[in-house]
């Protein structure tokens, strides 16, 4: 018996709606192969939601958010704000006050090279092939969001805290070591213990959690031998587990490897209704072109049916329409400068391809 599903469509700024609209072709398409029913509904947030509405988060969006079973976001973010620091709201607010309203308190990106796309990647074949790396990110704490944070009087010193409470800590090893159970059993605990307080309380912290679950492997390396050896070794890694800020960088770093920004999903993970974005953002220069790769997003709606509502055969059956896409070479010019595809012209060839899939 199929489902109906409620999905908080958020296409924001940018390439958004376009990689959105994309990604709503291969949701629907899915649930027409295996049943499923969903109502859309669209909210505005980011720079848009200031020009509508003076505010990043309308309270309306947030409601919707809240009352959905899943959020399926675009990008945030437009250079009109980027290159002045005087302004006074921000598209990213939207982003960072969603985080912490809806509870997103994990970032979960999963980094793996597709063999077809090995020479796309800015390292060596052979340090690629075979990468396959879930960076887990702590989304509702740290240097984000900690306080004070702000700027003295004369305006010549400013500030920022980074402050963890033992449980975040907890929940999102936690959830690092139940992915890792479903892997390698390997977690690697990414840190600065030899200087910061906070990480000494995550490291502390992780070490009682991995008591716990007896078959983990847990190791623990600091974040700037971390970012060295993800470029040197990546094969080397399973499981990572890090602090808001570093895994803001490393995941940035991570994506890379596989050769293009474009086609890495994410998963917010929250306390109730989780979130589902491409790691890029929003690529102005792109917008109302159809010249944006839509992989990115498709991925994260094949997420989204995995861990939202738990339906695994319509998430592998998205990722192996895109695999075969990729392999087609069916894809936008970030991907193949010869031969290049339409953003819209993908995301019809995936769906065509999921309706004759089954
Ligand atoms: C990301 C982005 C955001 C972040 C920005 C847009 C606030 O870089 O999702 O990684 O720093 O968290
Ligand atoms: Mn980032």
């Amino acid at each position: 018996m199929g489902k109906n599903f409620n999905i908080a469509v958020l296409p924001g700024d940018g390439i958004g709606p376009e990689i959105i609209d994309q990604a709503l072709k291969v949701v629907e398409s899915t649930g027409k192969i295996f049943g499923h029913t969903f109502t859309f509904k669209k909210g505005l947030v980011g720079a848009i939601a200031i020009d509508v509405t003076g505010n990043p988060l309308p309270q309306e969006t947030l409601d919707l958010c809240k009352s959905s079973d899943a959020v399926l976001f675009g990008a945030i973010g437009d250079p009109k704000y980027d290159n002045n620091p005087a302004a006074k709201v921000r598209p990213e607010q939207g982003l960072l006050t969603m985080r912490k309203e809806l509870g997103l308190y994990a970032n979960v990106r999963p980094v793996s090279t597709f063999s077809s796309l090995v020479d796309k990647s800015p390292l060596k074949k052979e340090v690629v092939s075979g990468v396959d790396i879930v960076m887990i990110r702590e989304l509702t704490g740290g240097i984000y969001f900690g306080k004070p944070q702000g700027r003295s009087e004369d305006g010549k010193t400013a500030y920022d805290s980074s402050v963890y409470h033992k449980y975040e800590v907890e929940r999102v090893v936690k959830l690092a070591c139940e992915y890792a159970m479903k892997r390698s059993k390997r977690v690697t605990v990414v840190d600065k213990a030899n200087v910061l307080a906070t990480s000494r309380l995550w490291r502390e912290t992780a070490l009682e959690v991995g008591k716990g679950f007896s078959e983990i492997q847990m190791d623990f390396m600091f974040v700037d031998n971390a970012a060295m050896q993800l470029i040197q070794w990546p094969s080397r890694f399973d499981v990572i587990v890090t602090e808001n800020m570093f895994g803001d960088i490393l995941s940035d770093e991570a994506s890379v490897i596989t050769g293009s920004l474009g086609l890495l999903p994410s998963a917010s993970i929250g306390t109730s209704t989780s979130l589902f974005e491409p790691i890029h953002g929003s690529y102005p220069q792109a917008a109302g072109k159809n010249i944006a790769n839509p992989l990115g997003t498709i991925l994260s709606a094949a997420m989204m049916f995995e861990y939202a509502f738990g339906l695994h055969e319509e998430g592998e059956n998205i990722r192996k329409a895109v695999e075969k896409s990729i392999e087609t070479e069916f894809v936008t010019e970030d991907l193949n400068k010869k031969n290049p595809r339409k953003t819209s012209e993908v995301g019809d060839w995936i769906k065509d391809f999921i309706l004759k899939s089954v």
